[in-house]
């Protein structure tokens, strides 16, 4: 079959792989129709999170067709299902409690060692992002294994198409989760760091969970326009002072709440963030929290902190005294997808969440790499790209690459 491989830093590929198998009684085989790139994949093409291996199957956004199932998967051939990224268990003390992003059984003794050192306990299973999380195959490719294909994925209506609920994979769940995790309350004024996908999902969310305001906070354009267009009042970082602009729109108090959906890879000239990349560069700290300092620094006294952005490592100056002076809330974590899929799935049906109007570009599963190069250099034009595996490459580029296959 042919998948996107991850080879290095900024280097990916789509090459041709041994198929997918049956491993386990659970498992499922499924044909990939459509499959998203992510923030997420971001960070593995930048090099930012370890464990990564030449040949890896990236992906962790997909749905697509039953086409195998083992003896004990509850799905059957055929199904049109979308499938959570983190892989949960069902069973553990975690999938009971609903944290299915914390589930203990699905990542592997021989690649589980790593987190357990670096974060006090190994994490669960995503797919296709690294062997921190398992080594599973991804689903930026044909075909897909769906380890636990009895716990996670969710059956979608023939009538809903792809595009209409491919996102349930991820980045919808985790707009809602880092919403959520705000605790919203009637006057609430929630500001949201990122407009990228999952920005944009939180900024809906927050609105439709009561959010009396949105302010919203990026510097491309085209982000902040789909922003505003949700009903959020936005922000350029790169024209103002944000703390200043956000204390300024809330009388002087801050917002209620704020989320950083931004994570380790923060953009901008501040002091903080220069010393965070000179610091990076040699290995004295991993991530990039400038985003994760203005928020905390940004809510008010006795505000919500949701961190839906991905951190991997270790930082340097976080707030620490404001977080506690200030008596300040957080909640963040991998998102737990296999909670949300139903209620969501719902409002999607009953027309209450469009999730279609981020997609910036649909290119075939072939064109995979160069849209990985789109994705990471123009962002302002590039909100979001789904892959589609049966999409034909356009003429041209295809004589292309039989000629350099040639
Ligand atoms: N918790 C989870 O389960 C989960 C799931 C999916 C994605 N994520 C993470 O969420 C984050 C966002 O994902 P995405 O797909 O929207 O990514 P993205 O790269 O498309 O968006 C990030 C946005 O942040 C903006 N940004 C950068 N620096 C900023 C700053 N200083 N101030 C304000 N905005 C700034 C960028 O301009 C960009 O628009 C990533 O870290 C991703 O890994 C987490
Ligand atoms: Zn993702
Ligand atoms: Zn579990």
């Amino acid at each position: 079959m042919r998948a996107l491989t991850w080879q290095g830093r900024h280097d990916v590929r789509v090459e041709t792989v041994p198929d997918p198998e049956i491993v386990n009684p659970h498992d499922a085989i499924l044909r990939v129709t459509s499959t998203a790139i992510c923030g997420s994949d971001l960070h593995l093409y930048d090099g930012y999170i370890p464990g990564m291996r030449s040949g890896d199957i990236l992906g962790h956004e997909f749905m697509g067709e039953v086409v195998e199932v083992g003896s004990e998967s509850t799905l059957s051939k055929g199904q049109r299902v979308v499938v959570p990224f983190p892989i949960a268990c069902g069973e553990c003390f975690f999938c009971k409690k609903q944290q299915f992003s914390c589930c203990d059984n699905t990542n592997p003794a021989e690649t589980s060692d790593a987190t357990e050192f670096q974060y006090g306990y190994p994490m669960a299973g995503v797919f296709g992002y690294s062997h921190l999380t398992g080594g599973y195959a991804g689903g930026q490719a044909e075909y897909v294994r769906v380890p636990f294909s009895n716990v996670g994925p969710i059956v979608v209506p023939d009538h809903l198409e792809d595009d209409k609920v491919l996102f349930l994979s991820d980045i919808l769940p985790t707009g809602w989760m880092a919403a959520e995790n705000c605790e919203i309350e009637e006057g609430d004024t929630v500001a949201v760091w990122g407009c990228g996908p999952v920005g944009l999902f939180a900024i809906q969310s927050a609105l439709l969970m009561g959010a009396h305001r949105v302010i919203a906070i990026d510097h491309y354009k085209s982000r902040l326009a789909l922003a505003k267009q949700l009903g959020a009042e936005i922000l350029d970082y790169r024209e103002v002072d944000v703390r200043e602009a956000l204390a300024e729109m809330t009388g002087g108090i801050g917002p209620d709440a704020v989320i950083d959906a931004v994570g380790l890879e923060a953009h901008g000239i501040s002091i903080d963030n220069i010393l965070d990349q000179a610091k990076s560069m040699t290995f004295m700290v991993t991530d990039r929290i400038h985003v994760f300092r203005e928020a905390v620094l940004s809510v008010r006294k006795g505000g919500r902190v949701s961190v839906p952005g991905v951190y991997g490592g270790f930082a340097d100056k976080f707030p620490v005294g404001a977080f506690m002076e200030k008596g300040l809330t957080m909640r963040t974590g991998q998102t737990h997808v296999h909670r949300y899929l139903k209620p969501l799935l719902e409002h999607i049906e009953q027309g209450k969440i469009d999730s279609t109007f981020l997609i910036s570009h649909h290119a075939p599963l072939e064109q995979a790499a160069e849209m990985y190069r789109n994705w990471h250099d123009n962002q302002d034009q590039f909100t979001k790209i789904v892959l589609k595996t049966e999409m034909a490459m356009p003429k041209a580029e295809k004589k292309e690459q039989q000629h350099e296959l040639a």
